[in-house]
C-alpha cells in the first residue's frame, strides 16, 4: 500500500526533524503520571507514608522503563494485619492507571490453598480437562496491559499458597512468563506490576509492638529494635529464601491507631458527597456523629468495621431524608438518643 508507506515516511522525517531542532527527546512509552497516582494515593489511604513512598519509586522507575528486561515491571509484597489499605492501595493505583477499580487480575490464594486446585493457576495439565483451551484464572488483558499501560495483578493471602502454586509463581518472578503444563501457552508478565499481600507475621511483630509499648525500652526513649527481625523470621517461617529474594520490596502496612480515624471517616464521607452532587446534595456530620461513628472502630478488623457503621448505620438514613426533602441541598447528620438522624440543614 502505496499510500500508507508515504504516509509513515513524511512522519518519519517530520519527527526527524522535530528531534533534530529540540534535541533527543526521552519519551515514555507508559502513559500514565506517577504524580497523578500518588495524589490519588495520598488523598485516600492514611497512616502508611512508608509504604506510599515506596510506591512512588517503583511508579517512577517503571514509567522511566529502565527495568531489566525478562522479569515483571516490579513485585512488591505487602505485609500487615487486615484491613489496613493493602488491597486498598493496589485498586486505587489500577484505578489511577486504568480508570478502573477493577483494572486488576486478583487471585485469591486461598481458594487455590488445596493442592488439586494449583491446575486453576497453571491451566489443567495434559490430558485433563480443560487442558486444551488452557483455561486459567488468569484474565489476560489486565495482567498483560497494553504498550501504553502496565498489567496488574494482585495475588492475594500468598501464604495461603501450597508449595506447588509457590513454585510456579517463583518461575514467574524469575523469567516474567508463566508457561503452562500444556506446553503450548503462555501468559506474559513482563509488563506487569505484580502485588502479593500477606498477614504472615503480622501478629508476631503486633505482640512485639504492644510489648515495647508496655516496657522499659520505650521509657528510656529506644527504638522497638527487634520488630523487624521477628517479621523476618516469620516470614522465613512461611517462604523459601529463593522466593523472598525475588521480591523487589517487602512493605510492612501499620495497624492504624485512633488519630487516623477521623481521617478515614472523612474520606468515607467525601465519596458519599461525591456520589451525593450528582443529585444536587450534600452532608454534614455532627460532631456528636463523627465520635460515634469512631467508636465502632475496632483496631482487630481495621477499618472495615468503621465503613460498616458508616454504610449500615448513617446511608439508610440519608437514602431517607433525600426521598423525603427532593429539594434540599443540604443535610446535616446527627444523633438522638442512639438513632442517626438525617435533616435539612438551614445555616
Ligand atoms: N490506611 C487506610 N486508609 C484509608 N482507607 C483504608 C485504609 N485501610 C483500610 N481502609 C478502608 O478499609 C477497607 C478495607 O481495607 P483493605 O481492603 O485495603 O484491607 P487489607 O489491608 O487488604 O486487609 P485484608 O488483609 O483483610 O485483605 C478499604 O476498602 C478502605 O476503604
Ligand atoms: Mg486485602
Amino acid at each position: 500500500m502505496p499510500f500508507i508507506n508515504e504516509r509513515l515516511e513524511a512522519n518519519r522525517e517530520s519527527i526527524e526533524k522535530n528531534r533534530a531542532a529540540s534535541g533527543p527527546v526521552r519519551a515514555s512509552r507508559f502513559r500514565f503520571e506517577p504524580d497523578l497516582v500518588m495524589a490519588r494515593l495520598r488523598q485516600n489511604i492514611v497512616g502508611q507514608d512508608e509504604a506510599l513512598d515506596a510506591m512512588e519509586s517503583m511508579l517512577v522507575r517503571v514509567k522511566a522503563d529502565i527495568g531489566e528486561e525478562n522479569r515483571p515491571l516490579a513485585v512488591h509484597l505487602f505485609l500487615g494485619p487486615t484491613g489496613v489499605g493493602k488491597t486498598e492501595t493496589v485498586r486505587l493505583i489500577a484505578e489511577a492507571i486504568h480508570g478502573n477499580r477493577d483494572g486488576l487480575c486478583r487471585i485469591d490464594m486461598n481458594t487455590l490453598a488445596q493442592e488439586h486446585y494449583a491446575a486453576a493457576l497453571t491451566g489443567a495439565p495434559p490430558g485433563y480437562v480443560g487442558s486444551k483451551e488452557g483455561h486459567s484464572l488468569f484474565d489476560l488483558d489486565k495482567v498483560q496491559g497494553s504498550f501504553s499501560k502496565p498489567g496488574i495483578v494482585l495475588f492475594d493471602e500468598i501464604e495461603k499458597a501450597s508449595k506447588e502454586v509457590v513454585r510456579t509463581l517463583l518461575n514467574v518472578l524469575d523469567t516474567g512468563r508463566l508457561v503452562f503444563p500444556s506446553g503450548n501457552r503462555e501468559i506474559d508478565f513482563r509488563n506487569t506490576l505484580i502485588f502479593m499481600t500477606s498477614n504472615a507475621g503480622a501478629l508476631d511483630a503486633e505482640t512485639h509492638q504492644q510489648r515495647y509499648q508496655r516496657g522499659w525500652r520505650r521509657w528510656l526513649g529506644l527504638s522497638p529494635g527487634k520488630g523487624e527481625a521477628i517479621r523476618d523470621a516469620a516470614l522465613r517461617r512461611h517462604f523459601d529464601p529463593e522466593f523472598l529474594n525475588r521480591i523487589d520490596q517487602i512493605l510492612t502496612f501499620n495497624r492504624l491507631t485512633d488519630n487516623w480515624l477521623e481521617a478515614l471517616l472523612d474520606i468515607e464521607l467525601a465519596g458519599l458527597n461525591r456520589r451525593l452532587s450528582k443529585k444536587h446534595a450534600e452532608l454534614i456530620l455532627s460532631p456528636a456523629l463523627r465520635t460515634e461513628l469512631c467508636r465502632s472502630y475496632d483496631a482487630r478488623y481495621g477499618a472495615r468495621e468503621l465503613l460498616r457503621a458508616f454504610r449500615q448505620r448513617l446511608e439508610p438514613a440519608v437514602a431517607r431524608a433525600l426521598l423525603a426533602y427532593p429539594e434540599c441541598r443540604r443535610f446535616r447528620a446527627g444523633l438522638k438518643g442512639n438513632t442517626v438522624t438525617v435533616d435539612q440543614y438551614v445555616e
